[in-house]
């Protein structure tokens, strides 16, 4: 059954939300406190390199059944059903969730959410906040958490493992559930507080695996173990799954640095020390320090003046999206220390401070002493690595996401150092 459905906010998840709910065949009113955004998403223009996306928005166009629109107050109408709340909740100076953006909403459609709206919150917020917010709105509040990946948002959406809905109005929870009705996937109707922390709980997991994978891969680098093999060995256990279990340059992106340090803060309101949490994330600062020190290493122990031709800059692969990208935080940190940073991401265009970015991944490799793999992009594979050898000064390539073919790279004089995996050195050898 079509619903009239308000979403404030299009950025990652609420676009994505929007589309998808109007593909299932609701009807979506968009709304967007930039002006020059909404007149581009009218015109069918997305900035967000997220597949599928674009041709949602358009049909929904097409179809009548998606609307743009400036503003918060102008998304409800008389007859709004669910009003989804989807704008940024930051991480504040405190490492609390910052929710003006949440409230501000709030204030600006009090007054207008028709009696039976039900008001459903996307964004990630903290544990308690709908039943905290419940006092600023008449209407009831439903927390209900996205569980998309970057990359495969809209993927994610219309084939999710679950959907999870949360609030004292178990109706209201009901009602916000019913709307993915035409999938697939178990619904859990929870307590708000509850569906609140699966999705803390979830990503908080996917944080402390990753830094339980990345620690491993230190360790088999020092015992003369492969990780490549390791993990591969783990991973037929079901009850660790062959998921994200590949060491990288530390986690990053959009979401698990925020969430881990909101669940932190969390705990630590309640007077709780959550050491495994804290542990993870100071893992991952070490997993940063690691791969900082690989490439000082293979410039003679420093990079100071040294050419370094760094090869993705996105959080991971196919995306554009740069937030919390563990990729700038080490070029940052090269640069910091001197290093002259020539960049290639083959979804990033434009300026970067500090570095020179260039669209030729050869023209990033040509004179550099090191080259750093930090974005797993399959193109990086299928380089000519003979001609990188052959532009590059130096010989290392720093493979922090394993995902290079190292006896390639040894047949082509360079010493492949990846993390975790046993290191042949013949670029010393063949020079
Ligand atoms: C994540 C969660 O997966 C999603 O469910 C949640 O709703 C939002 O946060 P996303 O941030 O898009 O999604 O990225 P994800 O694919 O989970 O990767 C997170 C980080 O972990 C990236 O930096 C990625 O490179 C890294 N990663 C992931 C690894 O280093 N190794 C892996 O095996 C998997």
């Amino acid at each position: 059954m079509q619903r009239k459905i308000a979403v404030v906010g299009t950025g990652y998840v609420g676009l994505t939300t929007g589309a998808c709910l109007a593909r299932l065949g609701h009807h979506v009113v968009c709304a967007d406190i930039d002006t020059e955004k909404v007149a581009r998403l009218r015109a069918g223009q997305v900035d967000i390199l997220e597949p599928g996306l674009a041709d949602l928005v358009k049909r929904g166009l097409a179809d009548g059944n998606l609307e743009f629109v400036v503003g918060a107050a102008n998304a409800v109408a008389a007859d709004t059903e669910v009003l989804f709340l989807c704008v940024p909740t930051p991480m504040g100076a405190d490492g609390a969730a910052d929710l003006r953006a949440v409230e501000s909403v709030l204030a600006e459609v009090r007054g207008i959410l028709p009696a039976g709206c039900a008001v459903a919150t996307k964004s990630t917020v903290p544990v308690g906040t709908a039943d905290r917010l419940q006092y600023m709105v008449d209407v009831p509040i439903v927390s209900n958490p996205e569980f998309l990946r970057e990359g495969s948002a809209v993927g994610d959406f219309l084939n999710p493992d679950r959907i999870v809905v949360g609030s004292a109005d178990r109706a209201a929870a009901q009602k916000v559930g019913d709307l993915y009705s035409a999938l697939e996937a178990p619904t859990l109707v929870l307590d708000a507080p509850s569906a609140e922390m699966v999705k803390y709980a979830a990503n908080c997991f996917l944080a402390v695996k990753l830094s339980y994978v990345n620690a491993i891969a230190q360790l088999c680098d020092r015992v003369g173990a492969d990780v490549q093999a390791v993990t591969e060995g783990m991973g037929y256990d079901p009850r660790i799954g062959r998921s994200f279990l590949k060491p990288g340059p530390g986690w990053g992106g959009s979401c698990l640095p925020k969430d881990t340090t909101a669940l932190m803060h969390v705990a630590d309101s309640v007077g709780l020390d959550f050491g495994l949490l804290r542990s993870a994330i100071e893992q991952n600062a070490h997993q940063q320090a690691d791969v900082l020190d690989r490439i000082r290493q293979a410039c003679d122990g420093t990079v100071r003046g040294a050419r370094i031709g760094v090869l993705g800059l996105a959080f991971k692969a196919g995306t554009n999206d740069l937030r919390d990208s563990p990729a700038i935080r080490i070029a940052e940190a090269l640069i910091g220390e001197g290093a002259e940073v020539t960049a290639h991401d083959p979804a990033i265009t434009g300026e970067m401070p500090g570095m020179r970015l260039v669209d030729d991944p050869y023209e990033a490799v040509k004179g550099a002493i090191a080259v750093v793999v930090l974005t797993e992009w399959p193109e990086f594979r299928t380089l000519d690595w003979t001609k990188v050898a052959e532009l590059m000064d130096g010989f290392t390539v720093v493979d922090t996401r394993n995902l290079l073919d190292g006896d390639e790279l040894a047949h082509a004089g360079l010493t492949w150092q990846a993390i975790g995996r046993p290191v042949e050195s013949p670029g010393h050898r063949l020079r």
